[in-house]
């Protein structure tokens, strides 16, 4: 591993709201757990400073830092080669399966089954980066909101208070508690969801950006307060750059995951919640987009469809998925047009 260089950002926790970040360079080769000066450990540091690279990938004979925009820490291994391992959840690794079966399987990572590691199964995933040079990448995630129906009815029941997310809601705005959520210091999960849905884009446009890795290395995951067409726009035009291919490619194919959306089996029979599209292109002009992440996508109880379109009111399991594909795709295509 020696002399080779992963690009990493310095940041120190998942919620970070710092702005744009130029890369760091570190020498692999001189990250070992001993050099402390005497403080905390310094190994402890750098594993959070590389947590955007969580690991090194080799596919025909290239090595490239794998790239985790969002999610959580720890989920993913690097797998054998063209493939990566997700922590198996039950629930995903069904979507997978059925997935696998439904015409939406050209756009969704292919699904290789599980492995097991030190112990813990996996989900074997084919790798999106790995026949790109230097990509960008992007994690849009999709819908009006990002909490189950069911995660609703059971805080409801079995109200459980969160400091943590109390501490966060304030950190970013200290006036969005109300005075008794001051009092207990203290906030239920959808409660914190639902605030941060309506502070990001989500709640007016049904989709929202999770997080941006340019070629260079800069990165941001600073989007929480992106709402509005006019402010999404922006940084979407900055993500894809000046090649018209490129845009060209994410509206033809964000056309074709739509048309096959409207018709799928599983897409009607599931409430997919917190879902993402993944965006990656880079300098060569190739670019295309997948539908990751359904660890929250639930079947719908009693057999039952949505459209996906349809405005949510509790109880009909609407998510606005498509309501946030059609914004996203008349966005880009605004874009396409000024250019
Ligand atoms: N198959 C894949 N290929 C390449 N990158 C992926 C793949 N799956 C996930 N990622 C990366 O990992 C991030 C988190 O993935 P996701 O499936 O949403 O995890 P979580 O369930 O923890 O939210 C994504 O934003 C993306 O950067
Ligand atoms: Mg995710």
């Amino acid at each position: 591993m020696s002399g080779y260089y992963l690009t990493v950002e310095a940041r120190d926790s998942e919620d970070d709201l710092s702005d744009w970040e130029a890369p760091v360079e570190i020498d692999l080769a001189n990250i070992q757990p001993s050099f402390s000066n005497g403080q905390q450990s310094s190994w402890k540091k750098i594993r959070s400073i590389i947590r955007w690279s969580p690991f090194v990938q080799v596919f025909k004979k290239n090595r490239y830092p794998w790239i985790q925009l969002a999610g959580h820490q720890g989920n993913f291994q690097a797998g054998e080669a063209g493939s990566v391992l997700k922590k198996l959840d039950v629930r995903e690794q069904k979507c997978f399966k059925e997935v696998m079966e439904d015409i939406l399987r050209p756009y969704v990572p292919e699904y290789r089954g599980d492995v097991e590691r030190s112990g813990e199964m996996y989900l074997q995933l084919q790798d999106l980066l790995c026949e790109f040079d230097s990509p960008c990448v992007m994690d849009i995630k999709m819908g009006v909101r990002t909490y189950l129906e069911e995660e609703l009815s059971k805080a409801r029941k079995k109200p459980s208070l969160r400091k943590d997310m109390y501490q966060k809601m304030i950190e970013v705005d200290p006036n969005a508690p109300t005075e008794e959520e001051n009092q207990q210091q203290a906030i239920t999960k959808p409660r914190y969801m639902q605030w941060r849905d309506e502070m990001s884009s989500s709640v007016d446009l049904a989709f929202r950006i999770e997080g941006i890795k340019k070629s260079d290395g800069a990165s941001s995951k600073d989007f929480k307060k992106t709402k509005g067409r006019d402010k999404v726009l922006e940084t979407l035009k900055s993500f894809i750059g000046e090649n018209p291919e490129v845009i060209n490619k994410y509206i033809q194919r964000l056309r074709a995951i739509r048309i096959t959306q409207e018709s799928s089996d599983f897409f009607k029979r599931h409430e997919v919640i917190g879902s993402s599209l993944l965006f990656v292109h880079d300098i060569a002009g190739n670019a295309n987009v997948w539908i990751i992440d359904f660890g929250k996508t639930e079947p719908i109880p009693d057999g039952k469809c949505i459209d996906h379109r349809t405005e949510w009111v509790e109880g009909n399991h609407e998510d606005g998925y498509l309501t946030g594909l059609d914004n996203l795709i008349s966005v880009l295509e605004e874009i396409q047009g000024l250019s």
